[in-house]
């Protein structure tokens, strides 16, 4: 199949396929196996004091499995199984236990009531539309206090053929990330350069937005 084809089938495959498809074809876990460096910047701030975390999209389960280390008891959805397999078997190897979830963000919801103390949607890059109903899922978790904490390929990445989707509804702002949580406090808002170093499909220069935001009432 000629390339384009195979990327055009590739996009019209289920989220679950499509993703279930590149962790099958992973050599190695292709965010590596430490957690995401802006995660474990909030999390070593002295204003963070949360004890349960809801990680959405979280894939083979490196930023849940940490949480976990460090005490927090964390629930994880994704929606491939096979990342979820593989984050179970990386729970394991680590002697902890994560709740974790095979669903689909564009319709999962939490159960009634149920609450964490910081929510982290890291690199889940899907359409505006499934972007946009994560935030609002992330959101309406928090628990009075709880952070939410976003990173994900910013706009600006989207010419640079090397990381991340290319195209720009799968791309995040600040300008949406801002107008998607109103009411909430606005800890940190960053859009511009890093250089990324997480395992062997994050590397290297990207333009990212993190953004921090705290349930104040
Ligand atoms: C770039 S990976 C990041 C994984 C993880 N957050 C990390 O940082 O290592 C994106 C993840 O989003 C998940 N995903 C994509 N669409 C989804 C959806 N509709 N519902 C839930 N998860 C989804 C994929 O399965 C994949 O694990």
């Amino acid at each position: 199949m000629a390339m384009r084809d195979s990327r055009n089938a590739d996009e019209e495959a289920s989220a679950a396929a499509r993703w279930d498809r590149r962790y099958r074809a992973a050599v190695a876990p292709p965010f590596g196996e430490a957690p995401n460096d802006y995660l474990r910047m909030i999390c070593a701030r002295q204003d963070f004091t949360a004890r349960s975390a809801l990680c959405l999209a979280d894939g083979d389960g490196r930023n849940g499995a940490w949480l976990a280390g460090q005490g927090l008891a964390v629930t994880a959805v994704d929606v491939s199984a096979v990342a979820t397999e593989r984050a179970l078997a990386l729970d394991a190897r680590r002697g902890v236990s994560v709740e974790r979830l095979t669903a689909d963000l564009a319709d999962w919801s939490p159960g009634p009531g149920r609450t964490w103390e910081a929510v982290f949607l890291i690199y889940l890059q899907g359409t505006s539309a499934l972007r946009r109903r994560a935030l609002d899922v992330g959101k309406a978790a928090l628990a009075p206090g709880g952070w939410l904490v976003v990173e994900g390929f910013a706009k600006a990445q989207g010419p640079r053929p090397d990381m991340g989707p290319d195209d720009p509804d799968r791309l995040y702002d600040l300008a949406e990330l801002r107008q998607a949580l109103p009411g909430l406090q606005v800890i940190e808002a960053f859009a511009g350069r890093v250089c990324l170093d997480e395992g062997i499909r994050h590397r290297g220069e990207a333009e990212v937005v993190r953004f921090a935001a705290r349930r104040m009432e």
